[in-house]
């Protein structure tokens, strides 16, 4: 591994897997010794369109060539943010009608939290048990798992637990919360999905006593899961939507929507009330511009569920216990850790690229650029198959 790297770029996973990066196109990494990795993780679903989708590539050329970043936040009119929040508003239901571009998922969280506080005039926030929203020291609270949590304290106040997917806990949600957030379909948890039409009950509760809904679509959002964004399988619009990840495909980027009425009480007492330099950056709104119009004008979004079938089809074996996830946001539930430990590395010996999740250690996680054709899932999962017979 490279020694510099280890040396003088900050460290914080203990086994950094540390493949040295020459280029990048399609469904495939190409390392500096010459081997293609076939990317069954696509940059942990950011790189939605894979690696230097031609549209993506030339909307950022051309952004480039007439100009970068002129002024902080919200200040110039810049028709690569405004087509974009424009368009994005198009695809969404209402009251989803106002779009803030920040820089990265977790921005996206503290923004969205500040903006329930500030619109509702409470403090106390609900999350989900196994969550996870990223990790400022907002979203990091938002987190229960302690041992990740505790040397950081004291971290934000007022914040309470609910479990996923249980209706009883429902009454936790009373006229004291300001909002309840959560992902649309747990992600580090296992790739979980609400039963039961808990997404609408949960927006039901919050109506009832006047909270509002996050719904933290970071990860299922931009088609990843066979709908542009993952809450409209489940029949309940947030008041508050939050994006990143594969909005950009490839490039640094956050977001959160709601309707004007709630958005408006950021710029007043105080005005101002979410400031950022890069926010809104054209580069990063022409490659979400880009990544958006491709996804609207093909099949790629209705494909996922195709590909998900076909996934599902190949990958049956005695260790695979269960396939968890929609779309091409799927985890294999290994029959222990250690299996799913090692199918991550031994894949990697193979160049097939495999991550693990978060929260769920005998999960390995599948998530491929939207673009992944049917022979490469094949290859890949042929790879996995032959793994597994011989561990
Ligand atoms: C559901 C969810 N929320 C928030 C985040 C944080 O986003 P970022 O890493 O861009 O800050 C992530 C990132 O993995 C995520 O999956």
């Amino acid at each position: 591994m490279n020694k510099d790297f280890l040396q003088y770029q900050a460290q914080t996973s203990p086994y950094p897997l540390g493949m040295e990066v020459s280029h990048a196109k399609g469904s495939y990494i190409y390392d500096t010794n010459g081997n293609a990795h076939l990317d069954f993780v696509a940059g942990v679903s950011a790189c939605t369109l894979g690696h230097c989708h031609p549209e993506v590539v030339e909307a950022i050329k051309n952004q480039v060539d007439k100009y970068m970043h002129v002024m902080v936040y919200g200040e110039y009119s810049q028709s690569p943010a405004t087509t974009y929040t424009k368009l994005l508003a198009d695809n969404l239901p209402a009251p989803l009608e106002v779009t803030y571009l920040v820089n990265s998922g977790t921005e996206a969280i503290e923004g969205a939290l500040k903006l329930a506080r500030r619109y509702t005039g409470r403090s106390e926030i609900i999350a989900a048990k196994s969550a996870y929203h990223g990790n400022t020291m907002g979203s990091l609270s938002l987190m229960d798992f302690e041992e990740r949590k505790s040397v950081f304290r004291p971290l934000l106040p007022d914040i309470y637990h609910i479990e996923f997917n249980n209706e009883k806990d429902l009454e936790k949600i009373t006229t004291k919360t300001a909002c309840v957030i959560l992902e649309t379909i747990q992600g580090g948890a296992g790739f979980i999905l609400p039963k039961n039409d808990y997404l609408k009950k949960v927006k039901a509760r919050c109506k009832e006593v006047g909270a509002l809904l996050i719904l933290d679509e970071i990860q299922p959002g931009f088609g990843r899961t066979g709908k542009l964004f993952a809450f409209e399988h489940f029949d309940c619009v947030p008041d508050i939507l939050v994006i990143g990840k594969g909005m950009a495909s490839g490039l640094p980027v956050g977001a959160f929507t709601a309707s004007k009425e709630i958005m408006h009480t950021l710029s007043e007492n105080p005005k101002m009330g979410h400031i950022t330099t890069f926010g809104g950056n054209p580069v990063i709104a022409a490659s979400s511009l880009a990544t958006l119009n491709v996804l609207l004008n093909s099949n790629l979004i209705a494909d996922t569920l195709r590909k998900e079938a076909l996934f599902k089809s190949l990958l049956k074996h005695p260790k695979i216990k269960e396939i968890r996830g929609k779309g091409l946001m799927l985890a294999l539930i290994m029959d222990t850790p250690e299996t799913a430990n090692e199918l991550v590395l031994q894949a990697k010996e193979k160049n097939l690229i495999l991550f693990w999740l978060l929260f769920e250690n005998r999960a390995v996680r599948i998530s491929p650029p939207l673009t992944i054709s049917e022979k490469l899932i094949k290859e890949g999962c042929a790879i996995i198959l032959a793994l597994l017979n011989s561990m």
